[in-house]
């Protein structure tokens, strides 16, 4: 079979590799469809300080199964699944109070063991989700950035009345807003970018306002809508957003950050305490992946909105040439592995 590697940072090729055999408890995916994400370029160009070399690269990936391992049933031979990527212990602390995407001994597929930008992909049978058969492929394949999204929401709980801001209009700010608007029915969605492009598609993906906070602050544009926001999810991930979030807050607001910059951020805590603010993060997914499913089915998200690339996975240099150097026309990228 071929399978993209990293062999190295910056060394990309696509290589033959066995057919791997599942392992008991194992099921085997005929890869279809798989999306690029930002990690699958840090991981390339050796930015994740977790990846390990050579790697398999992917985690967003859709297919059907064509072989299961002892302990699996083989009426699950031909279902169309979903790979969760995290695969985690079960036991340790986080895995007891519901946090398996921050495992102690935590395992993402295409991160720490090779993932799905390949013609198979071997993985626990329990991490392959079935897709109705109502939902498309192409939905399919964006079930796990939607799973972000999932975590995201789950934490802060957004109520219909939040006025809510979202920094970053790429992939993660976009189907944040989605859930906010298609899942929890919030009124008042403010999404500030500083690309024109992407802030016409957040405009697209339901954003009641879009500002370009580029040319001038958010801090004006609040001030002369006389609002404040209770809700702030952070998806441009730059570190001085979050005292720029504490600074806009309304009082008892929440604000959810989920980057990974190791550089620190300045905050003032007068600020978060004189309003009581609560600040979450979030990383991955815990166990969302029925959650989105069935935001799918009962089609309250639009992925199909975020897909504007395809590319066949032998082009895969191409793909990840568009993704990173063409943010203004590109959102989410896909590769294609089989029929
Ligand atoms: P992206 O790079 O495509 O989008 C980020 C957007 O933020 C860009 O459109 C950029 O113009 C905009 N931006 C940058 N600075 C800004 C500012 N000060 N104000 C407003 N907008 C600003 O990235 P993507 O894929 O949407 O991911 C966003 C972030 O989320 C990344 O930093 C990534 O590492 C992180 N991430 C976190 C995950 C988690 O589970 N915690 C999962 C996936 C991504
Ligand atoms: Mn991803
Ligand atoms: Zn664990």
């Amino acid at each position: 079979m071929k399978s993209i590697t990293v062999q190295q940072p910056q060394q990309m090729v696509i290589e033959n590799r066995p057919l791997p055999e599942p392992a008991p408890e194992e099921v085997r995916v005929k890869v279809k469809l798989a999306g690029i994400c930002g990690s699958d370029s840090h991981i390339f160009h050796g930015h994740n300080p977790f990846a390990k070399y050579p790697r398999v690269i992917g985690h967003e990936f859709f297919g059907v199964i064509d072989a299961v391992g002892e302990g699996v049933t083989t009426s699950r031979i031909g279902e169309r699944v979903s790979v969760d990527p995290v695969i985690s212990c079960g036991h340790c602390y986080p895995c007891s109070v519901g946090k398996p995407n921050v495992c102690a001994a935590l395992v993402v597929l295409g991160v720490h063991r090779d993932g799905g930008f390949s013609e198979y992909a071997v993985v626990p049978a329990k991490n392959a989700h079935r897709i109705p058969d109502e939902v498309p492929d192409e939905s399919a394949v964006m079930v796990e950035p939607f799973t972000i999204a999932a975590n995201v929401t789950a934490q802060v709980q957004p109520r219909e009345e939040d006025i809510a801001l979202i920094f970053g209009a790429g992939p993660m700010g976009l189907t944040t807003l989605q859930a906010l608007k298609g899942v929890y029915g919030v009124k008042r969605v403010i999404v500030a970018d500083r690309i024109a492009e992407r802030l016409e598609m957040a405009k697209h993906c339901g954003a009641d306002h879009i500002v370009d906070n580029g040319k001038a602050p958010l801090s004006a544009w609040f001030e002369r809508a006389q609002i404040k926001p209770t809700l702030i999810i952070d998806a441009a991930c730059h570190p001085s957003i979050l005292q720029e979030a504490i600074a806009l807050a309304s009082p008892a607001a929440r604000i959810v950050i989920m980057g990974f910059s190791s550089e620190p951020s300045q905050v003032v805590q007068q600020g978060i305490t004189g309003k009581e603010l609560s600040i979450f993060s979030s990383r991955l997914n815990a166990n969302k992946f029925p959650v989105v499913i069935k935001w799918l089915q009962e089609k309250r998200i639009a992925p199909e909105k975020l897909i504007t690339h395809r590319f066949p996975y032998q082009q895969v240099g191409e793909a990840m040439t568009v993704f990173e150097k063409d943010q203004k026309s590109c959102c989410k990228v896909l590769l294609k592995f089989s029929e």
